[in-house]
C-alpha cells in the first residue's frame, strides 16, 4: 500500500511516499528547482518519490495532504470579518489546495480520473506531530509542535502511543513563538526567509541584557501555553499569511513587528548597517526569552503526561540551543527531533498519519539516518565527471575503492585542504549529515575564516558544525545523548575546546552530528580515517552549497567546486585534487 505526502503551496514544498509504513524517500522540490524554500508545487519531488517507489501515480492508493481548510473556521470568519483582504487571501489559498488533484494530473499528464487515490486531509500541526512522532524510536511519548503558522495554530501538544497520537492542546493565531522569533529577527535587521538561524548563532555574542522588556513581548500563561504582547507586533492587523511574490520562489515576508518595540528597544536596525552591541544583546535575549517560555511549556507537558521521552516538530525544533538544554532544564530525558522538523517535514508527516492515525497500521519503522532523497550511480557519476569542465583543468582524477578514499580525503583535511564530499542518497531536510558535505579540519582555529572567505561568505557570527564519531561523543562533548541529525547544540568539554576550535561556537557549544558506522558507513569510515591520522575523531561539516540549496545532482557538486575554492572533491568513487599551495600545519599541538 502506497501514501505519498504531498507539502505543496507552502515553503519548503515537499513530498514523501511510505510503502507499508517503510518510508522510501523523503525530498524538498528546492533541491530540484535550485530555488532556496521553494514553495509551489512539488512536481519534481513526487516524480523522484514515485521513481524510487517504481511506481506511477495511478498505483498510489492514499494522497495525504497536511493542511485542513475546515481546522479553526470560526477564528478565521472572525479574521475575516475584520479583514477582507485577508478574506480574499483564504479563499485564494483554499482554491489552489482545492486543485491539487488537477495540478498533480497535469504534472503527470494523467487525468484526474486515472488517480484512484484516496485524498486526506491532515491539519498542519497535526502532521508536524505525526513526523516526529510516528518515526521515532520510542513507542510512548509526550509531543510538542511549534511554528510561525500552519492551519491558524502556531503550536500544538498532546501525547503518542504506539500508533495513536492524541492531542491535548494547541494555541491559535497570532500567539506563535515562530513569529516572535521572526519579528524580533526582522528588527534586528534580518529580514529573509529562513534568517532565524543567523539570529540563533549571534545570540551567543551577546548578553540577555532586555529580559525584563522580553518578558511583555512573550507572557507566561499557566500550563502549557504563553501570549504574544500584541503591542510589539501587527501581524495580527495585516494579516497572518506570507506571500509568495511567485509560486515557484523563496516566500518573502513582511514586517511583523510594530513601532512600539522599536520605541521601547531603540530603532530597528537596517540590514545594511554593522551589527552592535545592543543587537547582539538583543539576539541573546530573543533567545533566552524563547528558551525561558519553551522550558516552562515542556515542564508542563511532562507533568501532563507523564513520558520520559518527548518529540519535537515545526520550525522552532530546529532551536539547537535550546533542544540541547532540555536535559537539564526539564524532567524529560529522551529527545527526537525529525531531520526535516520544518515544513518540509509535513510530507512525511501527513503519510504516516494516514497510516497509523486513520488506517490504524501498527508502527513498524524508525528513522535511524536522513539519506532519502536522490542517490545517483558510479555510471551516473563518471557521466557527469567525463562531461564537466573538470576535464582539462590541469585536475589529477583518480577512482578509488572505498576504503583508500576516505584515506585519501583525510589526509587532505588533516593537510588543512577543504574537501567536498558527496556520496550516496541526499539528506532530508536543512542539513547535510555526511552525503552533501563540505568536510574540514576542525583543528584548525583558522578554519572558519578559512571556508568563509573560499567557499561559504557567511557571517562571522555563524558557526560551523561538527561530525563526531557516535563513540566518542562523551570524550568531547558535557553529554552524549545521540544527536543523528544536528538537531541540539551540546557544550564541547572544556579541555576540548582547544583541540576543536573550528566548529566550537564562542559560546562553547557545537552544533553536533553524531555519525554511527550502521547509519553512514562511507561518512563514518571518512571521519575514523582521519581519526587515525590525527587522534581527533571529529570533522568540521558543512553543507556543499554557496548561497544555494545544498547540492543534489553530482553536477552541481562539480559546478559549486569549480566556482569555488575547495582543494578536493569525492563523488562516490571518484575523488579529485587540485594541485595547491601548501597549507601550514595547524596552530593546535596538543599530543
Ligand atoms: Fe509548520
Amino acid at each position: 500500500m502506497y501514501i505519498l505526502g504531498i507539502n505543496a503551496y507552502h515553503g519548503n514544498a515537499s513530498a514523501a511516499i511510505v510503502a507499508d509504513g517503510r518510508l522510501l524517500a523523503a525530498v524538498e522540490e528546492e533541491r530540484f528547482n535550485r530555488v532556496k524554500y521553494a514553495a509551489g508545487f512539488p512536481s519534481a519531488a513526487i516524480r523522484y518519490c514515485l521513481d524510487a517507489a517504481g511506481i506511477t501515480l495511478r498505483e498510489v492508493d492514499h494522497i495525504a495532504i497536511p493542511r485542513n481548510p475546515w481546522a479553526r473556521l470560526g477564528t478565521k470568519l472572525l479574521y475575516s470579518l475584520r479583514m477582507p483582504s485577508f478574506a480574499a487571501e483564504r479563499i485564494k489559498v483554499m482554491g489552489r489546495f482545492a486543485g491539487i488533484p488537477e495540478a498533480l494530473a497535469k504534472a503527470f499528464d494523467v487525468s484526474p480520473g486515472e488517480i484512484r487515490a484516496q485524498y486526506h486531509r491532515v491539519e498542519h500541526h497535526q502532521a508536524h506531530l505525526a513526523s516526529a512522532f510516528f518515526v521515532s524510536p520510542f513507542d510512548q511519548a509526550a509531543l510538542l509542535s511549534a511554528d510561525g503558522l500552519g492551519d491558524f495554530a502556531s503550536t500544538m501538544w498532546g501525547a503518542g502511543q504506539g500508533n495513536r497520537m492524541h492531542i491535548d492542546g494547541s494555541i491559535a493565531f497570532p500567539h506563535s513563538l515562530g513569529m516572535y522569533y521572526t519579528a524580533v529577527s526582522q528588527y534586528l535587521g534580518f529580514r529573509k526567509f529562513g534568517d532565524e538561524y543567523k539570529v540563533m548563532g549571534l545570540a551567543a555574542y551577546g548578553e540577555p541584557a532586555y529580559m525584563n522588556e522580553f518578558r511583555h513581548i512573550v507572557r507566561n500563561t499557566r500550563g502549557i501555553g504563553f501570549r504574544l504582547g500584541l503591542k510589539y507586533f501587527k501581524h495580527h492587523r495585516t494579516g497572518p499569511e506570507m506571500t509568495w511574490r511567485d509560486a515557484e520562489k523563496t516566500p518573502v515576508l513582511g514586517a511583523m513587528f510594530s513601532n512600539y518595540m522599536a520605541e521601547r528597544l531603540g530603532p530597528a536596525r537596517d540590514p545594511a548597517a554593522p551589527v552592535e552591541k545592543a543587537h547582539r544583546d538583543g539576539a541573546a535575549t530573543l533567545q533566552a526569552r524563547l528558551e525561558e517560555v519553551l522550558f516552562q511549556m515542556l515542564r508542563a507537558l511532562h507533568a501532563r503526561t507523564g513520558q520520559n521521552a518527548v518529540c519535537l516538530a515545526g520550525g522552532v525544533a530546529f532551536n539547537c540551543l535550546a533542544n540541547g538544554k532540555i536535559f537539564d532544564k526539564t524532567p524529560f530525558k529522551q529527545i527526537f527531533v525529525q531531520p526535516a522538523a520544518g515544513d518540509a517535514g509535513l510530507a512525511v508527516g501527513a503519510a504516516y498519519f494516514v497510516h497509523h492515525q486513520i488506517l490504524g497500521r501498527p508502527r513498524s519503522f524508525v528513522m535511524e539516518n536522513a539519506y532519502w532523497g536522490p542517490g545517483y550511480s558510479h555510471a551516473q557519476i563518471a557521466t557527469a565527471v567525463a562531461a564537466s569542465r573538470l576535464q582539462g583543468e590541469g585536475l589529477e582524477i583518480s577512482e578509488l575503492h572505498e576504503k583508500v578514499i576516505a584515506q585519501e580525503a583525510a589526509k587532505e583535511i588533516a593537510a588543512g585542504r577543504i574537501v567536498g564530499w558527496f556520496q550516496g542518497r541526499a539528506e532530508w531536510g536543512p542539513r547535510a549529515l555526511g552525503n552533501r558535505s563540505i568536510v574540514a579540519d576542525p583543528r584548525r582555529p583558522d578554519m572558519k575564516d578559512i571556508l568563509n572567505a573560499r567557499i561559504k561568505h557567511r557571517e562571522m557570527f555563524r558557526p560551523f558544525a561538527p561530525s563526531i564519531l557516535a563513540e566518542s561523543t562523551g570524550e568531547y562533548f558535557e553529554k552524549s545523548y545521540p544527536c543523528p541529525f544536528m538537531t541540539q547544540a551540546y557544550s564541547v568539554r572544556l579541555e576540548k575546546r582547544e583541540e576543536i576550535p573550528a566548529p566550537t561556537h564562542v559560546d562553547g557549544t557545537g552544533r553536533l552530528q553524531t555519525v554511527t558506522q550502521e547509519a553512514n558507513p562511507r561518512y563514518w569510515g571518512l571521519i575514523r580515517e582521519f581519526a587515525n591520522l590525527t587522534g581527533v575523531p571529529v570533522v568540521l561539516n558543512t553543507s556543499f552549497n554557496d548561497n544555494e540549496p545544498i547540492v543534489c545532482r553530482p553536477e552541481e557538486a562539480i559546478e559549486c567546486f569549480l566556482r569555488t575554492k575547495m582543494d578536493a572533491l569525492v563523488l562516490g568513487d571518484v575523488l579529485i585534487r587540485r594541485p595547491s599551495e601548501p597549507v601550514e600545519a595547524p596552530r593546535w599541538t596538543g599530543e
